[in-house]
């Protein structure tokens, strides 16, 4: 493809994608950390804000900041502030990720992100990113770098405005600073980028996935509230099923005994994930 084509594309791609972009409100998620331990986004409804910050191995950028991020979780985790890590390293996998908390002693839970979908949908671009989240609202408020000072602004600004009584971050207006990529705090995404260009194909690409994974129940007749046998159908639905694949909730995780075979949503193959949330994010199309 041309490349004067390519980029045409994934301009209309982008301005169609419903991502954290258009309006900065982010989707529900569950991902694991770690320790084994997962993190889902709403159920951090008792906080004011979740601050999240995009790790990689290697990026320098993190591993200098390892002090001021400590700090900042004292000055803020008693003022009902909650701090993770989001790992979005494609092929790094969990073992990569507690290697380089052994070394580093970050001492945050570092959440895996294997399919990328989540720093996609908070809007992360690099390694050593800083983002604040209004998990009750479902907003992002911040984007941009660890200040040298983590009481200053315009992080320190942005937090205290967001834990002041009856903030409403609806009417806050998202803050983005833009700071240079630090050494070794690159990031690419080669699954958004090819899907960007050309949306997965809804014959040959979606529905044998959801064939395979959902159909056994949602059928005419079956235990699932509504049947995939359309497109229409899908397309309709498809808020709710990006949300069900970005928290993990379907396929159920169930145990058949008579087969003794289990299967969990955790066994959607990453390249599934990105496929069906792409796909989705394009505007479920019909192709
Ligand atoms: C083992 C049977 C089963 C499979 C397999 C299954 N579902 Fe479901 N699904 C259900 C049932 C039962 C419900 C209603 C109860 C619930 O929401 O948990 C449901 C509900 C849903 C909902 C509505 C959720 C809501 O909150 O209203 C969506 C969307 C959905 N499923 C999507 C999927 C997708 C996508 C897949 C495949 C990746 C899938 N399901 C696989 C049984 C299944």
């Amino acid at each position: 493809m041309k490349k004067s084509k390519l980029l045409a594309l994934f301009t209309v791609a982008a301005a169609m994608s419903f991502n954290a972009f258009a309006g900065d409100r982010v989707g529900d998620f569950t991902l694991i950390d770690n320790n084994g331990k997962a993190h889902q986004l709403s159920k951090y409804a008792f906080n004011k804000a979740v601050v999240i910050v995009s790790q990689q191995a290697g990026c320098t950028n993190n591993r200098e900041n390892i002090a001021r991020y400590k700090q900042l979780r004292t000055n803020w985790d008693h003022r009902g502030v909650s701090f993770l890590m989001l790992n979005s390293s494609p092929d790094y996998g969990r073992d990569g990720i507690r290697a380089e908390e052994a070394v580093w002693n970050y001492d945050f839970p570092i959440m895996d992100d294997e399919t990328q979908l989540v720093a996609d949908a908070l809007g992360v671009t690099k390694a050593g990113q800083v983002i604040v989240v209004d998990p009750v609202r479902m907003q992002v408020i911040y984007r941009g770098p660890m200040p040298v000072q983590p009481a200053r602004a315009p992080l320190g600004e942005v937090l205290e405005a967001i834990v002041a009584d009856g903030a409403d971050s609806r009417s806050m207006d998202v803050v983005n600073v833009d700071f240079e990529v630090a050494e070794g705090c690159e990031m690419t995404f080669p699954a958004k980028e090819r899907y960007m260009a050309e949306a997965p194909d809804y014959e040959t690409e979606i529905a044998p996935i959801l064939i395979e994974r959902c159909v056994g129940c949602h059928v005419e007749g079956g235990i699932g509230p509504f049947a995939m046998n359309s497109h229409m159908m899908i397309q309709g639905w498809s808020p709710m099923i990006r949300e069900v694949i970005m928290t993990g909730r379907m396929p159920p995780m169930q145990v058949d005994p008579t087969v003794r075979h289990w299967t969990n949503s955790g066994n959607i193959p990453v390249e599934e994930r990105q496929k069906l949330i792409h796909w989705i994010n394009a505007g479920s199309p019909r192709n």
